[in-house]
């Protein structure tokens, strides 16, 4: 039985990758700055309120000697990111490159690290699906910072033997399917806002139609959560190359797709209305999960329905 540590346990991410992996009957240690949400209570084996980059952290460290540790904890926010970096460069960065630090040099043996990195990594790509080869660009600090991560791993592997995988994610979206974890309320994310407008019988915004796609609206690649589990559990099992790996599932849906199966998955109107574009948004963002798919066998389990009915049982439970 394996014991995994996970950073960012009470977050969207962390908290279903250590569900999956309860489930999976691993020993799971779960840390973060925040309290566990009421409903992730007692799930764990361990669960201690600390930053990652604390004396706390490292006695658990010390304590449950983990065979892995998957790195979801981080600051988010595009937006934000770009009106205050500080936050991005010190909590992603920083803490991030010290961890690697006491790896290399307190620590007495190496766990695998998996590491949440984004696709804001490729910032405007060049074509779409993006693949790992393409270049990464990207256009706010908070790419920058998973960027920099990115590199920083792959050089504490080179010199040092640490062995990582970084998965770009894609748009990560639903909920547990047994509904026992999903997003906070008010998360950002286009499903969460269409499904909370519903619930709620307010008002729900698209930022432009007029884009070069199918129907006009942003095209983006949405993977459900427990995919996203699922392809950390298979990355600490398998030897997996280190490096960087994106998980997407290469076909995009558009807002106005979303909107629609919304409406069909709940049998209600959506209180439509458009709004001008978001500077920085591009048309159309595609992952191809190719790289990753070819050595573990992974594949997304979940389709669009899927995703958007599971999201509606989490907001109406
Ligand atoms: N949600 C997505 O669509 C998406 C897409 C790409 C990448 N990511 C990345 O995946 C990771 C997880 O995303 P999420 O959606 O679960 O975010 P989240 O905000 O729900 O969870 C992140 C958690 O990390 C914790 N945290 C932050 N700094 C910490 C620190 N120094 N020590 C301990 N805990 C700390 C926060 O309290 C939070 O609970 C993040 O690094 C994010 O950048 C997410």
């Amino acid at each position: 039985m394996s014991i995994i540590i996970v950073t960012g346990i009470s977050g969207y991410i962390g908290g279903q990758v250590a569900v999956k992996l309860k489930d999976q009957g691993r020993q799971v240690i779960g840390v973060d700055t925040r309290p566990l949400p009421a409903h992730l209570e007692g799930k764990f084996d361990w669960f201690e309120q600390c930053d990652f980059d604390s004396d706390a952290f490292d006695k658990l460290m010390m304590e449950g000697k983990p065979d892995a540790i998957i790195h979801c904890a981080g600051t988010s926010l595009v937006g934000p990111s770009v009106t205050d970096p500080q936050l991005y460069y010190n909590n992603n960065v920083l803490n991030t490159v010290r961890l690697l630090d006491k790896i290399k040099d307190k620590f007495f043996w190496k766990p695998k690290i998996i590491f949440s990195s984004s696709a804001s990594t490729y910032g405007n790509p060049i074509m779409v699906p993006c693949q790992e080869i393409d270049p990464a660009e990207p256009i706010s600090p908070y790419g920058q910072s998973k960027l920099f991560i990115e590199w920083a791993l792959a050089a504490y592997h080179r010199a040092y033997g640490i062995e990582y995988v970084a998965f770009r994610f894609f748009n990560a979206c639903s909920a547990d399917p047994q509904v026992r974890h999903g997003q906070e309320p008010n998360a950002t994310h286009i499903i969460a806002r269409v499904l909370e407008s519903i619930r709620d019988n307010s008002d729900f915004l698209i930022y432009g139609n007029d884009y070069e796609t199918e129907d006009g609206t942003c095209v983006r690649d949405y993977i459900h959560v427990d995919d996203i589990a699922d392809a950390h559990a298979r990355a600490i099992d398998v030897a997996v190359t280190s490096g960087v790996y994106n998980l997407g599932t290469k076909t995009g849906a558009s807002n106005l797709e979303i909107v629609r199966l919304a409406e069909k998955v709940t049998g209600q109107r959506v209180n439509l209305s458009v709004g001008g574009k978001r500077e920085g948004d591009p048309a159309m963002l595609t992952a191809d999960p190719g790289k990753f798919v070819q050595v573990t066998g992974w594949a997304p389990k979940y389709n669009l329905e899927d995703m958007i009915t599971h999201a509606w049982k989490w907001y109406t439970k």
